[in-house]
Order: structure tokens, then C-alpha cells, then sequence
């Protein structure tokens, strides 16, 4: 597949085609989104939570994000046919700028960038912010640094704003709307939206020229992004009772939806002490997860059923299969060493 590029994602845009991004961590999480066909791959520094196991995104560290943007580009670069060299094709490979650079000084965001691109091997960088950021964003813009603002709920202010949705009053939306058209003006290449109602969105987007990206947002901006272990479900994982083995998807997909309203937990604010611990058997309660989410996958249940299940045959003395799962030797050889 031919590299996605900037120009390429705003061709999607005046053609009104649907971009498509998911959040990915390392090679794994990469591969399979770029052999998928994905438009972006965002290494999100929802990473801190989700792959990491912190409480929020604020412990990221910017060599912890040039770290994993080096696994993703090398597998989207894998899955094109490339020949592991950045940029050689597929997706484009964005990286978060992880908390603290932008806040500190033009310079120290201009810095912080280079190092996701010369060293992570990203096409463009994501930034959190609003009007702060405009000195920045047109500082990376006359450089050639692709930027896509990330507005609306910026979680790595979780501490001061909590988790809400944002732009719900008329005068807010209003200033939202200014804040996309001055951070466009400044030389972003796109905007990602957040937690915001869905038709201040639907506003932002025709009022802009370049790409939305939309998560909380609703149905008209002109892409949509996921956390990838959200939509795959890959923390919830409930022990699966037996007589529900089969059918792991029947009690999954599709459950979280609707569960919260404007308090929005993030991946780690249900995950971040629990990461890893295994829920006590019976429990069946959902995790909580943002009402923007649906689930796609149940590969928590899946995995967890995999796991008990080698745990089982282990136990029973039923894995590894003689014959299927061993080697043989030659029978001369096996008496003489018998
Ligand atoms: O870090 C992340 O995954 C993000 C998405 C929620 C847009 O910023
Ligand atoms: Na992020």
C-alpha cells in the first residue's frame, strides 16, 4: 500500500471518505491495524494506561514514546512490504507528545518533535491543547512538522478537569470553534476532537478545511479513532462460565455501551491499579468503560478462556499431546538409549 501522507488524508477529506485511526502500542497492535488497511496509526500516550499500567498519561516519558513509535512504524512498514525503513508505506504514524514538553516552552515542544520524528520514526505528532498551543503549532508548521491539535477533553489535564465532556454550553462551544479555526490558521494539518456534543463537532468539521478526527464526537467529523484495547475488549476478562464457553461474544459485545454518561473513566482510571489482576472468580461486572466506546471484540474473554484453559491441560497432564504436540526419535536410537 502506498504510504499515507498528509496530502493523502486530506484528499479523504474533500472526497468525504471516512478516515479511519486506532490507537497502537508495538508490533503486534500495529501489524494487524496495518494489514487492515488502516488510514493512522496513533501511538497514544493512552499507552502510559493501557499498556503500561500507569493511573494516567502524565508518567509517559517522551524516550518511553520514541521507544514504542519505533515497533509501530517497523510494523506498519513490515505489513506494506516495506523493508523496515520509516516511511517506506502504509499507514501514517502518529505520535503523541507526551505531557510536559508543549506546556514548557516552544522550544521544548519543537525538540520534543524532532525526536518523534528523527528518532520514532513518526510521520507528524499530536499535541493536547488549545490556544496555548498556537505559537507551537506554527513553529512545527513552518518546519515541516505535520501537527494535529488534539482539543475538547484533554486527558492529560485529567488532574485539573477530571474526566467531562466538553463544550456543552453554548458560550464554550463558541470558543471551541474559535480554537479550531485559529489552530488551523496557525498550520495544522488536522484536529482531533474529544468529548464533545456530537453537533458541535458536525460545526467545527464544516467549518474547518482540514481532516477532524473524532473520538466522543459523533458521526460527522471526517474520521473516527478508538483506543485499540477498548474496542477490542481486551480488559475485560471475566472468567467465562462453562456453559457460556462457546458463545464468549453473546455477554460482550456491544455491553459497555451506554453504561457511563459525561464522567468519563478512562482505560486506566478502571484499569490502573487492577491491570493484570485477574478478577475474583464470579465476579461478572462489567468494566466501566467511556459512553463513546464499543466494544468490537471480546480478545479479554478470549484470552483469559485460552488461559485457564492451558492452565487445565497442564494441570490434567493433557498438553503437550504425545505424537501431536512432541518430537519422536528413532526407534534404533531410542533402545540404544533406552
Ligand atoms: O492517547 C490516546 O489514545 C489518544 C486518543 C484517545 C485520541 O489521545
Ligand atoms: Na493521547
Amino acid at each position: 500500500r502506498p504510504k499515507v501522507t498528509v496530502s493523502t488524508l486530506q484528499k479523504l477529506h474533500d472526497a468525504g471518505t471516512p478516515i479511519t485511526m486506532l490507537t497502537a502500542y508495538d508490533y503486534p497492535t500495529a501489524l494487524v491495524s496495518s494489514r487492515a488497511g488502516i488510514d493512522i496509526l496513533l501511538i497514544g500516550d493512552s499507552m502510559a494506561q493501557v499498556a503500561l499500567g500507569h493511573h494516567t498519561t502524565v508518567p509517559l516519558t517522551l524516550d518511553d514514546m520514541i521507544y514504542h513509535t519505533r515497533a509501530v512504524v517497523r510494523a506498519a512498514s513490515a505489513a506494506s512490504g516495506g523493508s523496515g525503513v520509516p516511511g517506506a508505506g502504509g499507514p501514517f504514524i502518529l505520535a503523541d507528545m507526551p505531557f510536559g514538553y508543549a506546556e514548557s516552552s516552544v522550544r521544548d515542544g519543537v525538540l520534543a518533535a524532532v525526536r518523534l520524528l528523527k528518532e520514532g520514526g513518526a510521520d507528524g505528532v499530536k499535541i493536547e491543547g488549545g490556544r496555548e498551543l498556537l505559537p507551537l503549532v506554527q513553529r512545527l508548521t513552518e518546519s515541516g512538522v505535520p501537527v494535529m491539535p488534539h482539543i475538547g477533553l484533554q486527558p492529560q489535564r485529567a488532574a485539573a478537569t477530571g474526566y467531562k465532556v466538553q463544550a456543552k454550553s453554548a458560550s464554550a462551544a463558541a470558543d471551541l470553534l474559535e480554537t479550531a479555526l485559529e489552530l488551523q490558521e496557525a498550520g495544522a494539518f488536522g484536529l482531533l476532537l474529544e468529548a464533545i456534543p456530537h453537533p458541535v463537532a458536525t460545526a467545527i468539521s464544516k467549518r474547518v478545511a482540514i481532516p477532524t478526527i473524532g473520538i466522543g464526537a459523533g458521526p460527522h467529523t471526517s474520521g473516527q479513532v478508538l483506543v485499540l484495547t477498548d474496542m477490542l475488549g481486551v480488559y475485560d476478562m471475566r472468567p467465562t462460565p462453562p456453559e457460556e464457553m462457546d458463545e464468549p461474544e453473546a455477554h460482550s459485545v456491544g455491553a459497555l455501551e451506554g453504561l457511563a454518561g459525561d464522567a468519563l473513566p478512562r482505560p486506566g482510571a478502571r484499569h490502573g491499579a487492577d491491570v493484570g489482576v485477574i478478577p475474583p472468580a464470579g465476579e461478572v461486572a462489567p468494566p466501566k468503560a467511556p459512553k463513546f466506546v464499543r466494544q468490537f471484540g471480546a480478545v479479554g474473554l478470549e484470552t483469559r478462556r485460552a488461559v485457564d484453559a492451558y492452565i487445565r491441560e497442564v494441570r490434567a497432564r493433557s498438553f503437550p499431546a504425545i505424537g501431536k504436540e512432541t518430537y519422536a526419535m528413532p526407534k534404533d536410537q531410542l533402545e540404544e538409549f533406552l
